[in-house]
């Protein structure tokens, strides 16, 4: 168990990595919320190595060490996902350019697909959600032409032949009408390449405008396109548990 002599006090960890004040967080160890490496953790003065322990509180873990970084970005479209184009077409690297830290993005997004894409420094972490034993779900909203047959999600969700295989959606719902212009919302948990334009073009209903929405347990909400933010450690907490971390 990594509770030390020489580490740092538990409540300043979990303070530091912004889980409440340190007054609240003594409160938290006391309550018996707390564990470290698996122990529950209630004594007053215990520290840890913030670099090896593996905290939680209410069984959500804490990310502690100061260098790992975690945030979103409402990627807009015609902006490719990688670091660094040959082509010289705006990248990723446009929009972490204040951040001191190497960022690997998770997974990738069509040139011309918006929205919420993930971007860390912990690699582990980002494997994981990359990886198709864990499932992680991502869900999109795409604009396709109606009209479409009342049948349309249930075909989705039994799934349909792509070229490389079988695919389907976990959910899908009309989000929005106008007229013959349609907005679906389409969650699935795979990340195969093109994935929803090929799904929906499958059913008769090519995409006309993409954007990720949601990521696993992170969404979206109102980030600006272009814009940046880091996740709060609660959000991180999330992506964690949905990786089994
Ligand atoms: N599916 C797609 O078709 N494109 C993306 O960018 C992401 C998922």
């Amino acid at each position: 168990m990594n509770t030390t002599n020489d580490g740092v006090r538990l409540q300043k960890v979990l303070a530091d990595a912004g889980v409440a004040s340190r007054r609240a967080c003594e409160e938290l160890i006391a309550a018996g919320r707390v564990t470290v490496d698996g122990e529950k953790i209630t004594w007053f003065g215990a520290r840890v190595d913030p670099q090896q322990a593996v905290i939680h509180v209410d069984g959500k873990r804490i990310p502690t060490r100061a260098e790992l970084r975690y945030y979103m970005l409402n990627k807009p479209t015609g902006v490719v996902s990688t670091m660094s184009d040959p082509r010289g077409r705006k990248t990723l690297a446009a929009y972490v350019g204040d951040v001191p830290e190497r960022l690997f993005h998770v997974g990738r997004l069509d040139t011309d697909t918006e929205g919420l894409l993930l971007l860390t420094n912990d690699g582990e972490l980002a494997n994981r959600l990359m990886h198709p034993r864990y499932g992680v779900s991502k869900t999109y909203l795409a604009e396709i032409h109606g009209p479409i047959g009342r049948d349309l999600g249930k075909r989705l969700k039994q799934g349909v032949k792509l070229a490389d295989g079988f695919a389907k959606a976990d959910e899908f719902r009309v989000f929005d009408q106008v007229g013959k212009r349609i907005l679906v919302e389409v969650t699935l948990h795979e990340g195969r390449k093109h994935i929803v334009r090929r799904l929906l073009a499958e059913v008769g209903h090519p995409v006309q405008q993409l954007a990720r929405t949601e990521f696993g347990p992170v969404k979206l909400g109102r980030l600006r396109s272009g814009t940046i933010r880091a996740l709060t450690t609660k959000e991180i907490g999330e992506l964690y548990a949905a990786v089994e971390l």
